[in-house]
C-alpha cells in the first residue's frame, strides 16, 4: 500500500519544516553507497527524536540498530557536546560506516557504537551497571522489541522515554501472524500497554517506506 503524496509531503516536510542539511544527505549516501540497505529513519522522524530529547533534557541516549549512524547524528546533535551517545549494532560493515559518518558530520567524540548481538551488548550494560539512558530507542531486528524492552526498563528512570520503530508495519500487527518479527512488535506493543511504570501510545504514518508507526512511552517510576 502506498500513495506517491506520501513520500511528496515527507520531501516537503525535509525541505520546509526540518531542513535536513548536507550533513545528513552525506551520511545517506555514503550509506547507501557502502551498500547498506536505506532503511533510516526520515529527517522528519530524526527531527522528532531530536525534540523529545530536548524536552526531556536527554544528555545520554542508548539506541539500538546503528546502520549508517543517520539516526544517531540527530541524537548526538541533540544532547549537545556534553552528552553521548551509545549505540548497539551486530554489523561490524554498517559500526564502520557510522564511524567514518560521525568523524564527518563532527560528532565522533559524543557517540560510541558497540559492536554485537544487541541482547548480550544489553546485558553488558547492565551488568556494568551504567547510569540510567534519558532516551531509548529500539530500531533492529523486530522480533527481538520484547527482550529489548524489558533491557530499556532496566537501564532507563523515571522520566526518560522509550521508542520503538515500525510497529504497524502494513497494518500486520492487527493481523494473525506467525512472521516473528510481527510477534515481536505486538509483545512489546502489550508490554507497553500493560506496564504500569509506563504511559505509552503508538501513532501508525505513512511516509515514502509506506505504512507504519512508532510507539512512545514514558517512563513513570
Ligand atoms: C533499521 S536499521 C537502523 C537504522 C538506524 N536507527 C537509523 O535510523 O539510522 C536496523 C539495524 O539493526 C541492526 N541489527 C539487526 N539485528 C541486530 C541485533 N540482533 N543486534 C544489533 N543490531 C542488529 C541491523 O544490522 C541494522 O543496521
Amino acid at each position: 500500500m502506498t500513495d506517491p503524496r506520501w513520500a511528496e509531503v515527507e520531501s516537503f516536510v525535509a525541505e520546509t519544516v526540518v531542513g535536513e542539511d548536507e550533513v545528513f544527505a552525506g551520511i545517506r549516501a555514503r550509506t547507501a553507497g557502502a551498500g547498506l540497505r536505506p532503511i533510516e529513519i526520515s529527517a522528519g522522524d530524526g527531527a522528532l527524536l531530536a525534540l523529545w530529547c530536548r524536552l526531556v533534557g536527554a544528555r545520554r541516549v542508548l539506541e539500538i540498530g546503528t546502520l549508517g549512524g543517520y539516526s544517531a547524528t540527530w541524537f548526538a546533535r541533540a544532547v549537545g557536546p556534553d552528552g553521548t551517545v551509545t549505540t548497539l549494532e551486530i554489523d561490524p560493515r554498517a559500526a564502520a560506516v557510522a564511524e567514518e559518518n560521525w568523524r564527518t558530520a563532527g560528532v565522533h567524540d559524543r557517540v560510541e557504537v558497540v559492536v554485537g548481538p544487541a541482547a548480550d551488548s544489553l546485558q553488558q550494560l547492565i551488568a556494568a551497571g551504567v547510569d540510567p539512558y534519558d532516551l531509548v530507542f529500539i530500531d533492529a531486528d523486530k522480533k527481538s522489541n520484547p527482550v529489548y524492552l524489558e533491557a530499556a526498563l532496566s537501564l532507563t528512570r523515571p522520566g526518560s522515554l522509550i521508542v520503538i520503530d515500525n510497529v504497524v508495519r502494513e497494518g500486520k500487527i492487527v493481523r494473525e501472524s506467525d512472521d516473528p518479527d510481527v510477534v515481536g512488535t505486538r509483545r512489546a506493543l502489550e508490554m507497553l500497554g500493560s506496564d504500569p511504570r509506563l504511559q505509552a501510545t503508538a501513532v501508525q504514518t505513512v511516509s515514502s517506506k509506506g505504512w507504519d508507526g512508532f510507539a512512545v512511552a514514558y517512563v513513570l517510576g
